[in-house]
């Protein structure tokens, strides 16, 4: 077995709300190993963001602890590339310069940034965009700035939320497809919030399933489909079969 990169260990959280404590995260125990392609799917407000708060130190845990790579610390937002829900590209920076942030950030030389940026930008098809700024450009290419910017930050695990919900139904397949060919040729370990199970399934190695409030344990599937994954992969009887049981374990849910 592979290396654990990611361990929440007796995670709690709370927020408050007026005068109250809410419990969100209840004694949360998991682990993701080095290289897994891991998504999560919950209902709307089931935490799933939160936990990339958590991971990143956005967010503290009001006890337990967070491991990355092995260590703990209270940091986490350099040891990990993060793609907010949001798109968060600066409208006033060129794409250029949205892309050299986190080298910005981490001290690295004009030169050698460059360098980076410059093939970074070629790689994910953007090349000729450089002084362009994001309202220049198409949802997809903005998502692959954002997704640029998460790579450069030169971490072994990229937190993905929702990169894709905002793209139209084609927009949104090559954007997979081009996230898996990334994804086997960088070896990183990614951790990707969907709202769509289809996604989850093409995708990933395991998914975990936010179902309950508290959230005391994530429900885990392991995907039943080799790689190369195929589009007609998704219609095998063993898929259909662990679509059917996530739709379930999401419709209960939101019924509670
Ligand atoms: N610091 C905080 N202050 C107030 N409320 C919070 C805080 N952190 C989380 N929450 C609440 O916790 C719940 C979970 O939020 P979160 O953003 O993690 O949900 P989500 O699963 O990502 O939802 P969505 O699918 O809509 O993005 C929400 O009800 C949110 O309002
Ligand atoms: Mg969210």
């Amino acid at each position: 077995m592979s290396k654990a990169v990611l361990e929440f260990k007796d995670v709690s959280f709370q927020y408050q709300e007026t005068d109250k404590s809410i419990d969100l995260l209840d004694s949360l125990h998991f682990r993701v190993f080095d290289g897994e392609f891991i998504s999560i799917i919950g209902a709307s407000g089931s935490g799933k963001s939160t936990l990339f708060r958590l991971i990143t130190g956005l967010e503290q845990p009001v006890s337990g602890s967070i491991h990355i790579n092995g260590e703990q610390r209270p940091n986490r937002l350099g040891s990990v590339g993060y793609m907010p829900q949001q798109d968060l590209l600066m409208p006033w920076r060129t794409i250029y310069e949205n892309a050299v942030l986190p080298l910005e950030i981490k001290g690295v030389s004009k030169q050698d940034a460059h360098q980076q940026v410059v093939k970074g930008l070629k790689e994910f098809g953007l090349s000729g965009y450089e002084q362009n700024y994001p309202s220049d450009l198409s949802g997809g290419m903005k998502q692959r700035v954002s997704f640029l910017r998460a790579v450069l930050s030169g971490s072994n695990i990229l937190l993905l939320d929702e990169p894709f919900s905002a793209l139209d139904a084609m927009t949104k397949l090559s954007m997979q497809e081009w996230l898996l060919a990334q994804w086997e040729k960088r070896g990183q370990t990614i951790l990707f919030i969907t709202h769509d199970v289809n996604e989850a399934l093409f995708l990933s190695d395991r998914i975990f399933i936010l179902t309950e409030r508290p959230v005391k344990q994530l429900k885990e599937a392991v995907v039943p489909m080799n790689r190369p994954r195929t589009l007609s992969g998704l219609h095998a009887p063993e898929v259909t079969k662990m679509k059917e049981q996530l739709i379930e374990q999401l419709r209960e849910r939101i019924s509670l």
